[in-house]
């Protein structure tokens, strides 16, 4: 079989996307296409031309509605034909006629043990909830937010003296090793169990 073709959507400085991008080589199944960015000026897009990967930028401020913008990002991956779209710090919410286009193609990985704290500012909800632990998500996408099927979660302790952000290195640490697993096993064909990595 061919190598599954997968684009990553970012808007930010895209420490997951240069994870995955990392992790798609050898006998990798997957090769990484684009890197497409809300966001002209995110960071991750530099960051993924450094490492040979085409990249676009869609602004969705340009747009006067959501469903504008995304005919735009369709247009915009089109041309690289990819077989799996992964979100990766992407903060724009889809429609459900993106997400049922992608129906089973589009993963996301979220800062928290979904069920748990879906949505924003997780790590400040992690800590003032008193969670003893706390982790992330990589999940199919679904007109839900943040309530998809489990691909995988990585958890981490929650320590006496936790920040916010001390909180969020150690979870973005788990995401690098995370999603970089699970795209592998859903680029294989397989997406059967959720895997703790
Ligand atoms: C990551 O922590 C990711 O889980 C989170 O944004 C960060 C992006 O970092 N995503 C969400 O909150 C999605 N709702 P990165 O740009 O360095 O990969």
């Amino acid at each position: 079989m061919s190598a599954r073709r997968v684009a990553i959507l970012i808007s930010g400085g895209g420490s997951n996307m240069a994870a995955l991008v990392r992790s798609m080589t050898g006998d990798h199944p997957a090769r990484p296409v684009v890197v497409l960015s809300n966001d002209p000026e995110a960071g991750g897009l530099a960051r993924a031309r450094e490492m040979g990967v085409a990249t676009a930028a869609v602004d969705h401020r340009r747009f006067g509605d959501r469903a504008g913008f995304e005919a735009a990002l369709q247009d915009a991956l089109a041309p690289h034909m990819p077989d799996l779209l992964c979100l990766a710090g992407f903060m724009r919410i889809l429609t459900p006629g993106f997400v049922t286009a992608w129906k089973g193609r589009l993963l996301n990985i979220h800062p928290s043990l979904l069920p748990l704290h879906p949505g924003l500012h997780t790590h400040a909800r992690a800590l003032a909830a008193g969670d003893v632990e706390h982790g992330c998500t990589v999940h199919e996408v679904t007109e839900r937010l943040d309530h998809g099927p489990i691909l995988g979660q990585a958890r981490v302790p929650v320590l006496p003296g936790d920040t916010e952000a001390s909180l969020a290195a150690r979870v973005l640490e788990a995401e690098h090793r995370l999603y970089p697993t699970v795209l592998r096993r859903v680029a294989a064909g397989d997406r059967t169990p959720p895997c703790l990595a």
